[in-house]
């Protein structure tokens, strides 16, 4: 694929080509990922954890999540770019749902926006649809909702929880979304929804039968040294390598070390 484009996501499930997707935030870190060969990026709005320092996605605002996008967006040649619809932006009514991913498709060049949440926002999700604009679903942990659930903890593992997840994901589904995320669910839900949709099922912490694999950029990194969910790969240890180049840098100051007769003028 030359250019990654909604319809190119639903074609790699039809032909059993798993889907890569990670987070990105700025300009960057974006040219690299997308680059080195990502599907889609997702303008998280864990940006509010990972760039703010916020506890929960809640704080981050609409107007910060069309400045995170931009400078993704200019950073892209071939991913597709996902932005999500930050708390407060869309839970209200339909209109006000249309009105702000109008916003970001206009302001930041996105090409499609991710909404947390299943029949109870059926109806925003249709009136963003009309305005041509794809929408991707996010079912199971939805971080909006930290306060409702009480806890970060793995979702749906009892029945009724399981049905409505099933209800929800084929409602997104019905109404036109072009692929859904599932966070934290047991793996043999999520297999189940991935065999009962057509539209594309990406998983974080949701296994490995599912479509597509989504991670938080710079917990794959290594950044975040805290959190250690048991989804989490880590494919570098950026902390330990940023302090030791730091603190580095930091004798080589102390002790005139550098710069260098060959790095003055
Ligand atoms: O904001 C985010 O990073 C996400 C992914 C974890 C799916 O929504
Ligand atoms: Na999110």
């Amino acid at each position: 694929y030359k250019k990654i484009t909604t319809n190119s996501v639903q074609e790699m499930k039809r032909n059993g080509e798993k889907i890569s997707m990670l987070t990105a935030y700025d300009y960057t870190l974006a040219r690299i990922v997308d680059a080195a060969g990502i599907d889609v990026i997702l303008v998280g709005d864990s940006a509010s954890n990972v760039m703010a320092g916020h506890e929960t996605t809640l704080p981050i605002t609409l107007d910060q999540m069309i400045y995170h996008a931009s400078s993704v967006v200019r950073a892209i040649d071939r991913a597709l770019v996902v932005v999500d619809l930050p708390f407060g932006s869309y839970q209200g009514n339909s209109k006000e749902a249309l009105t702000s991913a109008i916003r970001i498709m206009k302001e930041s060049g996105g090409h499609a926006v991710k909404l947390e949440g299943g029949t109870e926002i059926v109806d925003s999700i249709e009136r963003i649809l009309k305005a041509g604009i794809p929408v991707m679903g996010h079912l199971g942990l939805t971080p909006q909702s930290i306060y409702k659930f009480g806890t970060y903890t793995v979702r749906a593992k009892e029945e009724a929880e399981a049905e409505k997840l099933l209800e929800d994901a084929k409602a997104l589904e019905e109404a036109g979304c072009f692929a859904l995320v599932l966070e934290k669910i047991p793996r043999k839900l999520a297999k189940r929804v991935a065999e009962s949709l057509e539209i594309p099922v990406i998983g974080i912490g949701a296994g490995p039968d599912v479509d597509g694999q989504v991670l938080v950029l710079h917990d794959m990194l290594g950044m975040t040294h805290e959190f250690h969910p048991r989804f989490l790969r880590r494919y570098l240890d950026l902390y330990d390598q940023i302090t030791g180049a730091v603190g580095n840098y930091v004798s080589d100051v102390k002790n005139r070390d550098f710069p260098n007769e060959k790095e003055s003028y």
